[in-house]
């Protein structure tokens, strides 16, 4: 059960009512705060989209929604509750008449006044959308009474250049604190943890900085491909753009920012800005790379990338990527940080390793016997894990005697799972992000400079792998191409 019910009665309006993400997450995270009282008493969702929809036949739309993809039983009296708050609105984008109708009923006082408009519909139609909204007079002044939320779906731009063009017309028309951008990444629990982790325990901040640790890994890797429509997106779109610039920075922001002097949304988002701007790509030497693309090839009853639903079949686009960053600050000068992420690859994953260097004194390298002391090869460095998914928790590989009559050292492991903890199912992105911009915390959600701040770093990266041309092939099931080892000066990635 949720502990925050919202007090402001509100109009959450979703372009875009008819599209993949409403019906696969959207409606199932807000069927889920309703069904936990978290939404306030006063609400209604109105669905906006040009199929031609009514009321009862979206609330049909919506049931199939939450039948297929809602972690809440579905059943009937709470589906019927549900779907009195909800209404749905017919018309295009680019219909001015559409957009009057809303303010109309919002005038009558049909609908809740304070008004969330969540942006689901592919980007370049989102500039246009706000435009539409503020003409029709749907956006209430920053501060006032009543309050008017946007929310933006990712990908935010395709390069700094079009992300600032977005925020710019976002800015002509609305305040930074009226604007949500969403990375569902940032919603998920074991993110968060990061920074309770972190900032809550005094064990582990003395020791995140360039003097303890050796290097930090963080990876994202998914055995799917290009199921369902998606090639056509992801063609055009890349893994850089799709998981690099959102996804893995804003986790690498998390895992090494300095300590906020609060964790309202301005200060939690000043030192993950700071932490973009001092972000690169590693300088290396020309036989060591700093960045490896890959694209997967056909494999056992798996289509390649190439060959896959609306694929151009002589498409260059990377499908994996590998990256060796470095942060030029005080803190991190001199550590590496490798990304990867990629489809198709060996497991699913979300995880971060960070590995601390090994002792300065090889007390237990040792392999002679004296005695019962004896064989103490094999201590690994610690390593600790931030795993987000699947199995959340956090790991802490540590060297220790095994039980025996000799001094024989060995890594163990020492977990913390959400799931032997707490045993209850832990809530999705949306549920939370939702419940915050519904509340108005803005916290989990970048800000314009750090969306620019992101784009500023990937962009050289992007032009770094278009001049290299077709990105390497790699086995589906694989960790990526072999080549990527090279970017890598240990075998770091080797060990699994
Ligand atoms: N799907 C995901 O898993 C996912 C994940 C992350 C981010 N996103 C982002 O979320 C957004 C939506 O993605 P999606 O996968 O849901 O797309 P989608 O399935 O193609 O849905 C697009 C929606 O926009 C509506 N639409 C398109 N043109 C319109 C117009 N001229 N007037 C009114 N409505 C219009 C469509 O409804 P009608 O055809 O009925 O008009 C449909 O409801 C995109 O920005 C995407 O990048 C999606």
């Amino acid at each position: 059960m949720l502990e925050v019910r919202i007090a402001d009665p509100v109009t959450f309006v979703i372009f875009g009512a008819s599209g993949d993400l409403t019906r696969r997450k959207l409606l199932p995270a807000l069927y889920t705060l309703f069904a936990e009282s978290a939404l306030p008493e006063k609400f209604a969702i109105v669905g906006f989209a040009r199929r031609d929809y009514d009321s009862h036949s979206f609330c049909a739309l919506v049931e199939d929604a939450l039948r297929n993809h809602s972690r809440t039983a579905v059943d009937e009296p709470l589906i019927k509750a549900f779907c009195s708050h909800l209404s749905y609105h017919c018309g295009d984008l680019s219909d001015a008449a559409a957009y009057a109708g809303l303010q109309a009923r919002f005038e009558t006082g049909d609908l809740p006044a304070n008004r969330l408009f969540y942006l689901s519909i592919a980007p370049d139609l989102i500039g246009r959308t706000v435009d539409s909204l503020s003409r029709a007079g749907l956006i209430t002044a920053p501060h006032s009474k009543v309050w008017t939320r946007v929310v933006v779906e990712k990908p935010f731009g395709r390069d700094l250049p079009s992300a600032k063009n977005l925020n710019g017309v976002l800015l002509d028309h609305l305040d930074e604190t009226q604007i949500y951008r969403i990375d569902h990444y940032l919603g998920k629990e074991t993110v968060q943890n990061i920074l309770s982790f972190r900032f809550a325990n005094t064990l582990f901040e003395p020791v995140f900085n360039r003097t303890y640790v050796d290097h930090i890994q963080i990876t994202a890797a998914e055995t799917v491909g290009m199921e369902g429509e998606r090639g056509a997106f992801y063609d055009q779109t890349g893994v850089l753009r799709d998981m690099v610039v959102n996804h893995l920075f804003q986790l690498l922001c998390l895992v090494t920012m300095e300590p906020p002097d609060g964790l309202e949304a301005s200060s939690v988002r000043n030192e993950k800005v700071k932490i973009l701007r001092a972000l690169r790509l590693a300088e290396t030497a020309e036989h060591h790379p700093a960045a490896c693309f890959g694209q997967y090839g056909d494999g056992d009853g798996t289509k390649a990338f190439r060959a896959e639903k609306r694929v151009d079949p002589q498409s260059k686009t990377a499908t994996f990527a590998a990256l060796r960053m470095e942060i030029n600050n005080w803190r991190w000068a001199g550590v590496p940080i490798y990304l990867r992420t990629g489809k198709r690859l060996a497991k699913k994953t979300t995880e971060i390793a960070i590995q601390f260097k090994t002792p300065p004194l090889a007390l237990f390298q040792h392999v002679a016997c004296q005695g019962d002391v004896c064989d103490v090869t094999g201590v690994k460095p610690n390593t600790l894990i931030f795993r987000i998914q699947p199995d959340e928790g956090i790991f802490l590989q540590v060297s220790a005697k095994r039980p025996s009559m000799q001094m024989v050292v060995e890594s163990v492991r020492m977990d913390f799972s959400y799931s032997g903890k707490w045993n209850r199912v832990l809530p999705e992105a949306y549920e939370r992000l939702l419940l915050d911009a519904l509340r108005g915390d803005s916290t989990l959600f970048t800000r314009s400079d750090e969306v620019e701040a992101e784009w500023a770093v990937i962009d050289p990266i992007l032009a770094g792998a278009a001049a290299s041309g077709e990105p390497f092939s790699y086995d589906p099931g694989s960790w990526g191409p072999p080549e990527a080892d090279a970017i890598l000066f240990s075998n770091v990635w080797k060990n699994e």
